[in-house]
């Protein structure tokens, strides 16, 4: 692995030996070890276009506990905000020796044209890009999924909101059917569902309580608001009217079924916080698990380069 720009394609050996290289680091840390020598004299710049929490900071997390060296571009007080162009700003960059790139921008695409510009031997990591893909995210919750369930083969997976505007979703798709999972559905209302989602290789369901029936794992996504210029724009109130789960709907469904979350979570919108922090949540693990697939991913493309 060169790049890490989206999961469409990639194949589900790769897929697996990322989920499994994450293993280890996860349970080291949950044994209180967190520190590993092997990015030792690496440089990683996280350059986030884009607001974030959990990306940003398990990225951060991740490369200082495999020993590499960590910048964070203040990109508000960079010089892109003097006029700076992305090329030129890799380039400045790249100047200071920097082996790996981990870049959100709001722009689709761009972690492609970082890859196509970036000198031979520097890595990029797409940290999301517009509503094109977020492939960490998908990598970690199919992580999450596997610690739990242990298998996607017969898993019934439910993808739930603005599956349109969303990176997550469509890299989950990728992801999940690389792995094995067979039944995964899409759960929105039509303008919310992009047209040709179903060569995908998804189900369209626009009732919610039918489209979870049966389902192991829900992943629910918010309404991104700031991807909707211009576009369809559900009240609040009548999103979580048909669309939120709520302990009331939770409890019509299989007893064992996982709600998951990328975050942000808009409370009271598609998710009630009771539901959020309930024992069926898996949002917090998630997170967690975000840094050690990080350092899966960064070890994977890092670890055997000059
Ligand atoms: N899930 C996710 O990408 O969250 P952040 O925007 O906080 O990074």
């Amino acid at each position: 692995l060169k790049h890490l720009l989206t999961t469409e394609g990639l194949p589900r050996s790769l897929l697996e030996r990322l989920l499994d290289r994450a293993e280890p680091y996860a349970r080291a840390a949950e044994a209180g070890f967190k520190k590993d020598p092997l990015l030792v004299g690496k440089t990683v710049v996280n350059l986030f276009f884009e607001n974030s929490t959990r990306t940003r900071t398990t990225f951060e997390l991740a490369a200082t506990r495999l020993s590499a060296d960590v910048v964070n571009l203040q990109v508000a007080a960079s010089s892109t905000a003097k006029g700076e162009t992305l090329l030129d700003t890799l380039k400045t960059l790249e100047a200071m020796q920097a082996d790996l790139f981990v870049i959100r921008h709001e722009a689709s695409g761009a972690a492609h044209f970082f890859a196509e510009h970036a000198a031979p031997g520097v890595a990029i990591l797409n940290a999301g890009d517009g509503r094109h893909a977020h492939p960490t995210q998908a990598l970690l919750d199919a992580f999450t999924i596997r610690r739990h369930k242990h298998k996607f083969e017969g898993l019934s997976v439910a993808i739930v909101g603005d599956i349109v505007h969303s990176r997550v979703a469509r890299s989950n798709i990728h992801a999940l059917r690389s792995l094995g999972c067979t039944d995964l559905r899409v759960v929105g209302p039509p303008p919310l569902i992009p047209a040709g989602i179903v060569e995908l290789g998804v189900s369209v369901e626009h009732d919610l309580m039918r489209g979870l029936d049966g389902v192991d794992v829900i992943i629910l996504l918010r309404l991104q608001k700031e991807r909707m210029v211009g576009a369809f724009l559900p009240s609040l109130g009548e999103f979580h009217r048909d669309y939120g789960l709520t302990r009331e709907r939770l409890a019509r469904l299989k007893p064992e079924v996982l709600v998951m979350h990328p975050g942000p979570i808009n409370r009271g919108v598609e998710i009630e916080g009771e539901v959020a922090y309930g024992p069926q949540s898996l949002i917090i693990e998630q997170v967690r698990n975000g840094v050690a697939v990080r350092m899966s991913v960064m070890a994977e493309i890092l670890a055997n380069t000059q």
